[in-house]
């Protein structure tokens, strides 16, 4: 795998030129309408797909609506003026004949269109290498993602929810900006107590390891039997709540077992952390930030901000959502006088300009009313917060159950995935000589096909999730963007070892429209990421790679790359730049790149 690690201070030539024949037709345009460069670049349309909605393939398109309103003129005679004086600058100059090959007013739009006979190579050249990444901007973003308790083992649902996070903050890294990915991690409460409760009454002084158990499915497993034993007996019911009290008044006993269930629970999720490449810059957890936010909430109530009912609890009102309690009668707090705490603290702390809940759609309302209560008390930072909601993971019926019966965990559900994965393989194959290297590959391209099919869904939707459908070779696919790269790999072996080099000029000429479409799709590529960026929806990121790998795999079906002596340094070119593209791509969404499939 080519290395990943970015260096941001460097910028390519390369990626500049290209970004170059953007400004200079964003200065061109703004030149030529009388308009400033900040409006221009707000109105430019840019390419993100092959062609627009109206079929039309240009680079660039300024619409000159609003100019033409303001002039008491017609958006396409307009269109048509500027465009004429655009045209003439071009033709009286050198540089920017080379730069575009056409422009044209359309329907009130100035359409650009690249050179792309010229700028393809240069596309192209950018690519031999490593993605180049955007120089580091000083805004800090804090992702929040995951965020499990400790009473269970991790869930499907974690996993769409890990998937998404690890996956924003690299595409947010990708923008420049610098990310702290947090963890808070819920390990108190009545939950844990009833988890805790079961342990002692049941457990035996068993451990994981003479259960012979993953040590957070050891603990799990004694939630759940809590809860049946609960069935049967109400009055367990009191006695965890009273375990809570002993535990929130620093019972020496109480504490050393929640301390010994809380280890094992942690060893165990972060196994499966391990297993799905997930990982964390800070660890926050509920036992040591629960009591933040009640002097927030009486700061508040002085002010006037929020008042009492008549029961004695602390409540707060709103033009546009449902009254929320923000303090019990009992004063003792709740979620949300912690999260308001907790969004001061980290402020205070960690002085970050963004911070992203990446949370279920559960609780949309939530954190509607957080960031409203934040506002209200007079935390402009309160605009920065986002919840980044996402739907529900659906499974087939009658599929994948976990023998629970229930939700399936985190770990079941990548060994079941490991499992098909490599049934598929030994299809393939007919000797296995290395059963050992052939698991860890089907983890790989499990890992592949898990990731990939939770984020080409955008966040907000729910889905279905098709295990045999998310492992084929062909379709859109996580195994089939790494099939695509092994592919590629084989192919530059292969002319290797027959000799072919790349030139060190790189001006390519007569590129067909295969390989044109491919150079505009990586061209477009960085766009695509900034859209993602823009709406934190990683599928954008997905749906690109797919189309990339389609165009791909139709060229190489269709054109001969080595046999054709007299463009296959082009092509080998192409080749390359599609593989640095598609493992850059891979590494935004977290999946493994593998050398051959
Ligand atoms: N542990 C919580 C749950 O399981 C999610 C926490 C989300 N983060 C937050 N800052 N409220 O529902």
């Amino acid at each position: 795998m080519e290395s990943l690690r970015s260096k941001p201070s460097k910028l390519r030539s390369e990626t500049e030129i290209f970004n170059e024949v953007e400004s200079k037709a964003i200065d061109l345009f703004a030149k030529a309408s009388g308009l400033d460069v900040k409006t221009v670049l707000n109105i430019v349309k840019k390419r993100s797909e092959q062609q627009d909605k109206q079929g039309l393939d240009y680079d660039l398109a300024f619409p000159c609506f609003q100019l033409a309103t303001k002039k008491k003129l017609d958006a396409k005679t307009l269109a048509v003026q500027i465009a004429k004086k655009i045209n003439n600058e071009i033709k009286n100059s050198k540089e920017l004949s080379r730069m575009f090959s056409k422009l044209e007013a359309v329907n009130g739009y100035v359409n650009f269109y690249y050179n792309w006979n010229w700028l393809a190579s240069i596309v192209l050249k950018s690519l031999q290498k490593e993605f180049a990444l955007k120089p580091s901007k000083d805004l800090l973003y804090i992702v929040e993602f995951s965020s499990p308790n400790t009473n269970k083992p991790l869930h499907i649902g974690h996993v769409r929810n890990d998937c998404i996070g690890e996956s924003i903050a690299r595409i947010i890294k990708h923008q420049g900006f610098k990310v702290l990915k947090f963890n808070l991690i819920n390990d108190r409460g009545i939950h844990i107590c009833k988890a805790m409760l079961a342990y002692k009454l049941f457990g035996n002084n068993q451990t994981p390891e003479k259960a012979n158990k993953k040590p957070d499915k050891f603990v799990g497993d004694f939630y759940v039997l809590f809860n049946k034993k609960a069935k049967q007996n109400p009055m367990l019911e009191q006695e965890a709540a009273k375990l809570l009290q002993l535990w929130e008044s620093n019972h020496e006993e109480t504490i050393k077992l929640w301390k010994k269930l809380r280890e094992w629970s942690l060893q165990g999720l972060f196994q499966t952390y391990k297993d799905y490449n997930v990982s964390f810059d800070v660890i926050e957890f509920e036992s040591e930030i629960y009591s933040k936010g009640k002097q927030l909430v009486l700061e508040g109530l002085e002010k006037g901000l929020f008042f009492k009912d008549d029961q004695g609890a602390i409540v707060v009102e709103f033009e546009n959502l449902p009254r929320k309690v923000l303090l019990r009668s009992d004063g003792t707090s709740i979620y949300i006088t912690q999260d308001l705490g907790l969004a001061v603290y980290r402020k205070q702390k960690y002085n970050f300009d963004y911070m992203i809940y990446v949370v279920a759609s559960e609780q949309n309302l939530h954190f509607k009313q957080l960031f409203a209560i934040l506002k209200k008390l007079g935390f402009e930072w309160a605009d920065r917060l986002k919840h980044l909601s996402y739907g529900m993971v659906l499974l087939e019926h009658g599929k994948m159950k976990s023998r629970e019966g229930q939700v399936i965990e985190a770990d079941e559900f990548l060994q079941q995935m490991q499992h098909l994965t490599f049934k598929e393989l030994k299809k393939r194959c007919q000797s296995i000589n290395d059963e050992k290297a052939m698991l860890e590959k089907a983890k790989a391209i499990a890992l592949a096909a898990i990731k990939f099919f939770m984020l080409k869904h955008a966040p907000r939707k729910d889905f279905v999730f098709k295990p045999e459908q998310s492992i084929t070779f062909e379709g859109e696919t996580g195994p089939y963007v790494q099939y695509t790269i092994a592919r590629i790999n084989s192919l530059l072996k292969k002319a290797e070892s027959q000799g072919v080099t790349m030139p060190k000029q790189f001006l390519f000429k007569n590129f067909n429209d295969k390989e044109l479409s491919i150079v505009k799709n990586l061209y477009s590529f960085n766009f695509v990421i900034e859209q993602a960026f823009k709406e934190l929806d990683p599928s954008k990121v997905c749906k690109h790679l797919i189309k990339i790998c389609q165009d791909f795999n139709s060229f190489y079906q269709t054109i001969p790359i080595l046999k054709d002596v007299n463009n296959r340094e082009k092509r080998l070119a192409i080749a390359k730049a599609v593989r640095t593209a598609l493992s850059y791509g891979l590494y935004l969404l977290n999946i493994p790149v593998l050398e051959e499939m």
